[in-house]
């Protein structure tokens, strides 16, 4: 089975937000958002804008009826500014007219009087400030205090980790319309329907069941619209309730990537302590997250960091230590991995220093200090079925790696101005939602008496292949044809109080719940086949290919027979199904527990080819092995171990968040923001799936997906260090990310740089100019 959207996608035929024919009267708003990163507003300037014609309606915080506050964890952050302005890019005013052309018209004539205030961009300036958002966390194992003497070699050290635009193809978009008895009806491109109906009645002050929130698809959210589409679907809630019309909003691409939050960029310390032969005794790690101006999910995204900390290595003695700082950038938010990655590249960093100084493969000390079953995580939890030696082994084996060492190794001996470089990438990560309660889910399942199956679910279709995986569990689970079956939107009136589609547990989740209201419809066929074929036990009764079954055998009873005939006892054909995962729970306060379900595993090896003479470099292969347990469909999980991939990759390498120190985001489109093509992808890219890895929990044996395999894009880091190495083994060298060619050049020729810019300096003083001293290292 391929994606079931595949077809349409291919043909342009899938409707998004705005592909939904507009109604006759619909309105286009657009915002006004604050042009500095801090402040105190002395006025706002609206009279030009309401003076346009074709301008319906201009907004601001006073025209907020209920109360001015999305924040969702934290209650700090209003809808529209009110008093101060925290970041560039801040919505103050939302401006509604006939055609968003005059609504953005409108938004170029307001003026906002600002008295500026110092911003502060540096998560660790904002630490020292105390502008820390909740209360630091910090995990512990073991001693490390009473650790570090036993160790042979200690090293220290930072790290400078950059944040990353979630770049969704659809942006950020809403549509509301005004229904009977003030309800409002908001499609919106979410990935919490739910969210987006609790706070637009928040604002609105009216109670949840006057906001009915549905949503189709979406075109991608990678986490940006897990808390962050929220906003946009307020706004033209608002403004539907001002001017009981439709409104619509969409975002342009550049007003997107400002205004909106991003991966939170770290800046963390380390000190790791290991014994000669390469076995980590201590491990402490210090991080500074940058959350922007409000918490948003920050306080959420800081643990998962500490919880993927030490990635997939059993340490004795551990001590992470994390806090959420605020600066003046828009909140950063929710990015596949949600705040593992950055904990993950730390350890990494901390294990590449160390085999550094010892003069050991950076990969013999990860190799011996993978988790093995029965081994502690700092939080308490216990390895239970791991695979992290498992999938190590996997692609060692399978993939050669003493081939690819000695390959690298003699590539680099006859070649001076090109080196190659190879980085294994073990990744660990925790599936559940961290925050315990969000970890459930319903489904509401009917069966038609044609035979024909609608399947609603809390889940949402970002692209992930959701509906895919809900159409084949649903039609594994009746035993009928996929063909029977529609994969609904997702709608609040049918599906109450869901949680995002996030924690790559969505199919975990919404997909054990179809199963649960499958299943009591068929307890309920099963009765009426029973009955009326005079079968003395209904469990034995099973539907395979849409035929009633007995005992294994075929009776004559299909199932459009057994539907029909259920309708006509007055059988119920429509069921109602709740999930929530068993045994996960976590202690805040002594920071342990189970948060768990299951953690999933895998490796990658990943070989890059480096020019040292001008800081470019190709990813010459990325080889994985994957625990994806059983597959639902195997190729719909391939895309999303290729699709985080790239992403990862990404984020390690080219995509560079550039912001002034007034805050301004430099890189706002895409000539100087760049992701991955298909051609920065590498030629050589194998992906396995560990064979015989059932999960449990499943369904149908299944393990979350979604977002492990941005991991494996880490290594790359780690292969072009390794590169940079073998130009210059004596560099000091940062581990600062992204690693752009231009942060290669500067590594490997910083004296050069110095000298020329001192020359550069000195120059046309009168003196005379100092030579550029030869490369360090000549052939
Ligand atoms: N894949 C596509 N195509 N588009 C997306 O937006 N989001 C990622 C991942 N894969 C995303 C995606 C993120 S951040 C998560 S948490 C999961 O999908 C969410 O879906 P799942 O829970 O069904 O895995
Ligand atoms: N992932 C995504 N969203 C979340 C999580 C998580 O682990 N915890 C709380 N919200
Ligand atoms: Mo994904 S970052 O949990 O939306």
């Amino acid at each position: 089975m391929k994606h079931i959207d595949s077809g349409l996608h291919t043909r342009g035929e899938s409707q998004y937000v705005d592909d939904v024919p507009p109604p006759a009267d619909m309105l286009y708003a657009a915002v006004f958002a604050s042009p500095v990163a801090h402040g105190t507003i002395r006025a706002l300037h609206t009279q030009e804008a309401k003076a346009i014609e074709g301008v319906v309606a201009v907004l601001t915080a006073a025209d907020i009826p209920g109360e001015n506050q999305i924040g969702p964890i934290i209650s700090d952050e209003t809808l529209l500014a009110e008093g101060d302005v925290h970041y560039v890019g801040q919505p103050v005013v939302v401006v509604v007219a006939t055609s968003p052309e005059i609504a953005r018209k409108g938004v170029q004539r307001i003026a906002l009087d600002v008295h500026e205030r110092p911003a502060i961009t540096d998560p660790r300036e904002a630490y020292t400030r105390g502008q820390v958002i909740g209360a630091p966390r910090t995990f512990v194992l073991g001693d490390v205090e009473s650790a570090w003497a036993t160790c042979d070699v200690v090293v220290e050290g930072s790290c400078d980790i950059g944040g990353q635009e979630h770049l969704y193809l659809e942006t950020q978009r809403a549509r509301a319309i005004p229904l009977e008895d003030n309800v409002i009806r908001i499609y919106s491109s979410t990935q919490s329907p739910y969210a987006g109906q609790r706070m637009a009645a928040k604002v609105l002050g009216v109670s949840n069941n006057s906001i009915e929130v549905d949503v189709k698809r979406l075109g991608g959210g990678f986490g940006g619209k897990e808390d962050q589409a929220t906003p946009w679907a307020c706004m033209v809630a608002l403004a539907a309730w001002h001017t009981k019309k439709p409104v619509e909003m969409v975002l342009r691409r550049d007003e997107d990537i400002q205004m909106t939050g991003k991966r939170h960029p770290y800046a963390s310390d380390f000190k790791i302590g290991v014994t000669r032969a390469g076995k980590i005794l201590a491990f402490q790690t210090w991080h500074y997250q940058n959350a922007g101006a409000a918490a948003d999910l920050s306080p959420a995204v800081l643990e998962r960091t500490l919880f993927h900390s030490t990635n997939s290595y059993f340490i004795p003695n551990v001590q992470i230590f994390g806090a959420s700082c605020r600066t003046n950038l828009p909140p950063n938010t929710a990015f596949r991995g949600f705040g593992g990655p950055q904990g993950m590249f730390v350890i990494e960093s901390a294990i590449t220093k160390v085999a550094e100084k010892l003069g050991l493969p950076r990969e013999e000390i990860q190799r011996k200090n993978l988790l093995r079953d029965g081994d502690a995580f700092p939080y308490g939890q216990r390895v239970e079925e791991g695979r992290a030696v498992r999938t190590w082994e996997q692609a060692a084996t399978s993939y050669d790696l003493p081939v690819i060492q000695d390959r690298v190794e003699r590539y680099n001996a006859g070649h001076f101005e090109t080196k190659k470089g190879f980085a294994v990438m073990p990744v660990c990560f925790g599936i559940s939602f961290t925050t315990t309660f969000m970890n459930q889910a319903s489904a509401l399942v009917h069966v038609y008496t044609d035979g024909s199956v609608s399947v609603t679910t809390g889940g949402v279709e970002m692209g992930q292949g959701l509906s895919t995986n809900i159409l084949s569990i649903a039609a594994r689970s009746f035993g009928i044809h996929p063909e029977r079956i529609k994969i609904e939107s997702t709608n609040t009136t049918r599906i109450a109080n869901m949680s995002p589609s996030a924690a790559s547990s969505t199919t975990v989740l919404n997909g054990n719940a179809t199963m649960v209201a499958i299943g009591q419809i068929l307890d309920r066929l099963k009765a009426v086949a029973a009955e009326e074929l005079g079968l003395p036990d209904p469990a034995r009764i099973t539907i395979v290919d849409e035929q009633v079954h007995y005992n294994g055998d075929e009776t004559d009873w299909t199932w459009t027979k057994l539907v029909q005939t259920a309708y006509l006892n007055r059988v119920d054909l429509s069921a109602h199904g709740f999930f929530a995962t068993p045994g996960i729970h976590f202690d805040k306060e002594k920071e342990k527990g189970h948060p768990f379900a299951y953690h999933t595993y895998g490796t990658a090896i990943i070989e890059v080819t480096l020019d040292c003479l001008r800081g470019i470099y190709d990813i010459d292969a990325v080889k994985i092995v994957h625990d994806l347990g059983r597959p639902l469909n195997e190729l719909v999980d391939l895309g999303q171990v290729e699709g985080g991939l790239a992403q990862g990759l990404g984020w390690m390498t080219t995509e560079d968040l550039q912001y002034d120190e007034q805050g301004h985001l430099l890189s706002h489109a895409l000539a100087t923001y760049k992701v991955p093509d298909v051609y920065f992808m590498p030629d050589d890219l194998q992906v396995q799936f560990l064979e015989n890895a059932d999960e449990p929990l499943g369904p149908y044996g299944n393990k979350a997906v979604g977002e492990p395999p941005l991991m494996y894009g880490i290594g790359v880091f780690f292969a072009i260090r390794h590169a940079m190495r073998a130009f210059k083994p004596d560099a000091d060298l940062a581990f600062t990310c992204p690693i752009t060619p231009e942060r290669v050049l500067m590594g490997l020729h910083a004296e050069e740089r110095k000298a020329i810019a001192f020359t550069l300096a000195t120059s046309g003083n009168g003196e005379a100019p100092t030579p550029i001293p030869a490369p360090s290292r000549n052939p």
